[in-house]
C-alpha cells in the first residue's frame, strides 16, 4: 500500500536522494525547502521516479507558524503521513570563539527547532490516527557522529544534532504507545553541493577527512537513503525503535573524527560568505 511521506529539505542532496527513494516504491512523497525553484525541479524528478503523487512546499522548518500550515495541507490533502524524515539542515565551519550568536541561533533553529516543530506537528496527527487505525508510523531523523563526539569547527551543528540525538530516543519511548517509531541515521562525512560550498573548504581537509574514515570514501546519498528507508519501512524494522543506524564507512567507530579541526586551526577562510562565491 502507498504510504505518504514527507522529507524535509528534500529539494537536494540527501533529502533529494531520500525523496526519490520513497517515490520508487510508489509513494506519496512531499518534500519542503526554502528555495521554490530547487523544489519545482526535484519534484518533477521524484514523478519521474514512481511517486503516486508529489507535493513540493515551500517551507522554512525555523518557522513554527509555517511548518503548521504546511502538515495541515498535508493532511487536508493525504490524511495522517506514515512517515517522517527530519533531514532539513543548516551548517559551515566556523570556530566556537568566532561563531556569532546569529551564526549560532541560525543551524540550532534549522537543526534543532525545526525537528521539533516538525515532528510534534506531525505526530500530533499521527497520534490521533492511531487512536482509529492503529497503524505502526515513523519518524527518521538524521544526525552526525559529532552528535555523540565533538565537532570541533562546528559547535552549532553538533549541539544541535547531540539534541535531535536525545529527542529521537526520548519520542521513541514517548510515542511507542501510539505505534510510532524514531531512529536516526548517522551519514558519515560525505560529498554534496551543500557540503563542498559550506565544509569542504579546501583539498587538504577533504583529504584529511577521507583518510579518517576506515572504507576510504565518502559515503555517499544513496546510501545513506537507503537506510532511512529500511528504518522507515515498517515491514523490514518493526521492532527498531530508538536507533541510531551509522552509515559511515567506520567512521565513528575508528575514534579518528577531527571533525575540521585542521581547517580552525589554519585558520581557513570559513564558509561560502569569506571564500566560495
Ligand atoms: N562563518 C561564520 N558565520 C557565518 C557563516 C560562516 N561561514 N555563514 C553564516 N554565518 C553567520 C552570519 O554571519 C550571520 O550572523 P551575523 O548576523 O552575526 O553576521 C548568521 O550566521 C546567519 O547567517 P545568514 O546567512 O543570515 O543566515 P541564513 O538563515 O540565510 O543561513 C545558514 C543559514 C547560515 C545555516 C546557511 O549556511 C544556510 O542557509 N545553509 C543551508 C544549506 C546548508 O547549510 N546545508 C548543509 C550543508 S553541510
Amino acid at each position: 500500500m502507498a504510504r505518504s511521506v514527507l522529507v524535509t529539505g528534500g529539494g537536494t542532496g540527501l533529502g533529494r536522494a531520500t525523496a526519490i527513494r520513497f517515490a520508487r516504491e510508489g509513494d506519496r512523497v512531499a518534500i519542503c525547502g526554502r528555495r521554490e525553484e530547487i523544489l519545482k525541479a526535484t519534484a518533477e524528478e521524484i514523478r519521474a521516479a514512481g511517486a503516486l503523487e508529489v507535493r513540493a512546499v515551500a517551507c522554512d522548518v525555523r518557522y513554527d507558524d509555517d511548518v503548521a500550515k504546511m502538515v495541515t495541507s498535508l493532511h487536508e490533502a493525504w490524511g495522517p503521513l506514515d512517515i517522517l524524515v527530519n533531514n532539513a539542515a543548516g551548517n559551515f565551519v566556523c570556530p566556537a570563539e568566532k561563531l556569532s550568536p546569529n551564526g549560532w541561533r541560525a543551524v540550532i533553529e534549522i537543526v534543532l527547532n525545526g525537528t521539533f516543530f516538525v515532528s510534534s506537528a506531525v505526530g500530533r496527527r499521527m497520534i490521533d490516527a492511531f487512536a482509529s487505525d492503529a497503524r505502526q508510523r515513523s519518524i527518521v531523523n538524521v544526525v552526525a557522529d559529532y552528535a555523540w563526539g565533538a565537532g570541533p569547527g562546528v559547535i552549532h551543528s553538533a549541539s544541535a544534532k547531540a539534541g535531535v540525538l536525545a529527542m529521537t530516543r526520548t519520542l521513541a519511548v514517548e510515542w511507542a504507545r501510539y505505534g510510532i517509531r524514531c531512529n536516526c541515521v548517522s551519514p558519515g562525512p560525505f560529498k554534496s553541493e551543500g557540503t563542498d560550498r559550506n565544509l569542504w573548504l579546501d583539498q587538504e581537509l577533504e583529504k584529511e577527512v577521507l583518510h579518517s574514515i576506515p572504507m576510504h570514501r565518502f559515503t555517499t546519498a544513496a546510501e545513506v537513503a537507503e537506510s532511512i528507508a529500511f528504518l522507515a519501512d515498517e515491514s523490514k524494522s518493526a521492532y527498531i525503535t530508538g536507533g541510531c543506524l551509522p552509515v559511515d564507512g567506520g567512521h565513528w567507530l575508528a575514534g579518528t573524527n577531527l571533525g575540521f579541526l585542521s581547517a580552525v586551526k589554519r585558520g581557513l577562510p570559513m564558509g561560502p560568505k569569506s571564500q566560495k562565491k
